[in-house]
């Protein structure tokens, strides 16, 4: 590992880290020596995370949190607090895509939840980290956002209003936060294997419209999101803020 991506010392919360995307990077920080905070809703799913985590030498606490509830968040933080003390990155990657299909159909339910997760959750949880950070001057935030919000594809249109809300809102706490010392930086995934995807995956009209428009003629695997979630969350990035970093295969290039 480069002394540059390392993360020993640092304790790093990462939501949605159960499986997918966000499972890949709780194992990634991991290995570069990042005491991981594992969130999600479900309490067995994350054990079984923490418990690889732990065999593998790394150290590891699981704590379901659902993330579109601020008294969840709340405990969750203060658990935290009490165990470790700090927060030294937040990678706030849980969210939700409820609906497939045509923007004026979607119902009020439908963009309540989606909301409530992906924009609400988000925020909550950097609010929060972001007063550790603060009291310690230093910290990265890493909001993981879509291909989605920059360009929309069609039939998940709330869902890409939610991605671009993510990105505002993460150059909106670059800009405040960066003073005290805190980065926060978004990542936008491109078409990645994961259950999130699998109906966009197993739809080969869907999935032919995607590897045909990307430059490496393929759709990703939720390791090769990590590298750019290591480069934020270290002191590589230390002059890194308020970034869109697309991991997409050339999608949007
Ligand atoms: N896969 C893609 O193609 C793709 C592309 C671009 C961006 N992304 C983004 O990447 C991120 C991760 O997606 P993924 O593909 O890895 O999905 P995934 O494999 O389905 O994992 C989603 C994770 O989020 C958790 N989660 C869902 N709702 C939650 C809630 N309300 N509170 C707390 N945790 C919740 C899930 O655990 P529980 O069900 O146990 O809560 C799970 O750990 C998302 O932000 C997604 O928008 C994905």
């Amino acid at each position: 590992m480069s002394a540059y991506l390392d993360l020993s010392g640092k304790v790093a919360i990462v939501t949605g880290a159960s499986r997918g995307i966000g499972e890949a990077i709780a194992r990634g920080m991991s290995s570069s020596g990042a005491t991981v905070v594992l969130a999600s809703r479900k309490q067995e799913a994350l054990d079984a995370v923490a418990e690889a985590i732990q065999g593998a030498g790394g150290q590891a606490l699981a704590i379901a949190c659902h993330t579109g509830q601020a008294a969840a968040i709340d405990a969750l933080f203060s658990r935290v607090e009490q165990e470790l003390g700090r927060v030294d990155v937040l990678v706030n990657n849980a969210a939700t895509n409820p609906y497939f299909g045509p923007v004026v159909e979607a119902t009020e339910a439908v963009f309540d939840k989606t909301f409530e997760v992906n924009v609400k959750g988000y925020f909550l949880m950097a609010q929060r980290a972001a007063k550790f950070m603060v009291a310690q001057r230093s910290g990265s935030i890493i909001n993981i956002a879509s291909i989605a919000g920059i360009s929309p594809p069609l039939m998940q249109a709330i869902y890409a209003m939610t991605k671009a809300a993510v990105i505002m809102m993460t150059k909106a706490f670059a800009k405040e936060m960066g003073g005290a010392g805190v980065r926060c930086n978004a990542i936008c995934p491109g078409l990645t294997e994961t259950r999130f995807a699998k109906v966009l995956i197993d739809t080969p009209e869907i999935l032919h419209a995607f590897v045909e428009r990307t430059a490496l003629g393929r759709h990703a695997q939720p390791s090769e999101i990590v590298g750019a979630a290591l480069y934020l969350a270290s002191d590589a990035s230390s002059y890194t803020t308020g970034a869109v970093i697309t991991v997409d295969g050339g999608y949007l290039a």
